[in-house]
């Protein structure tokens, strides 16, 4: 199935038609820049110049940076506050004049990595961290995801977010050399497998494509990989999530029945 994958991040927002059979975008992606003020009404205007960009006027999947159920923002820890409580789906599919369905962004990369990339076939539990503006987790049990997990927000043993310190945001806000945030990056692994016990973890977000600057320092005990769609992983992850959750069109179909109908 064709369906737009839209990934909405702190910094950009990036778009593409992905086939779901293949899990592979079947267009060049584009993005857009996230506004400023990163309220309901820009945020919207800009999942709608993307819907745009490619005339699109089938189901939309977009994966959004914080807590989501059934469509309806818990937290936007880096967008604008006024989210919390807006039923993001609705206003996408508004907008769009599309079916549209909206999940956590970790997750949507989480359900892409499972599917076509590094998670493809493992047993047990995966856990999916992405490192971009913020911290994002998918928790995957036997290619199940569980939703809304927000492991990126544990606090570290000073009472910090560790989302503050190790996100690829902290890397550059205080221009750390590769070496000093991959220690970061590992003792905050340290701390989610001492609750977590997963049997993989899989590094995804813009780091990811760098990973080989950073890997010497992560020792957790457990296998860690880089995703293997890269930064794609939430495009192709909205898209399959809205296969299976954007209100679909129902198909109305007629037969001629010999005799009286009423
Ligand atoms: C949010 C998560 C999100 C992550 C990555 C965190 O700040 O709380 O919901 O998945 O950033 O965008």
């Amino acid at each position: 199935m064709l369906i737009l994958g839209i990934d909405i991040g702190g910094s950009g927002i990036k778009g593409a038609p992905v086939d779901t059979e293949s899990g592979q975008l079947t267009a060049e992606r584009i993005r857009v820049k996230t506004p400023e003020v990163s309220d309901p009404a820009a945020v919207t205007e800009a999942v709608g110049t993307v819907a745009e960009h490619f005339e699109w006027s089938g189901p939309i999947g977009v994966g959004f940076p914080g807590v989501v159920r059934r469509g309806e923002i818990g937290t936007a820890a880096n967008l604008d506050k006024s989210w919390r409580g807006n039923n993001a789906a609705e206003a996408f599919a508004r907008r769009t004049s599309c079916p549209v369905a909206v999940v956590n962004d970790a997750d949507a990369a989480g359900l892409a990595e499972a599917r076509f990339g590094a998670g493809k076939g493992v047993p047990g539990v995966v856990i999916l961290v992405t490192l971009g503006t913020g911290i994002g987790t998918a928790v995957i049990c036997d290619g199940i995801v569980v939703p809304n997990t927000e492991l990126g927000h544990l606090y570290n043993n000073q009472g910090v977010d560790w989302e503050l310190i190790a996100a690829e945001a902290a890397r550059t806000r205080e221009d750390l050399k590769w070496a000093e945030w991959g220690k970061r990056v590992n003792a905050y692994l340290q701390d989610l497998c001492m609750f977590m016990n997963p049997d993989l973890i899989i590094l995804g977000g813009g780091a990811s494509r760098k990973f080989d600057k950073f890997s010497d320092k992560i020792d957790c005990g457990v296998p860690v990989l880089p995703a293997e769609l890269r930064n794609q992983a939430g495009i192709i992850g909205a898209a399959l999530y809205a296969e299976t959750h954007a209100p679909m069109p129902r198909l109305h179909q007629t037969a001629s029945f010999p005799g009286a109908v009423r």
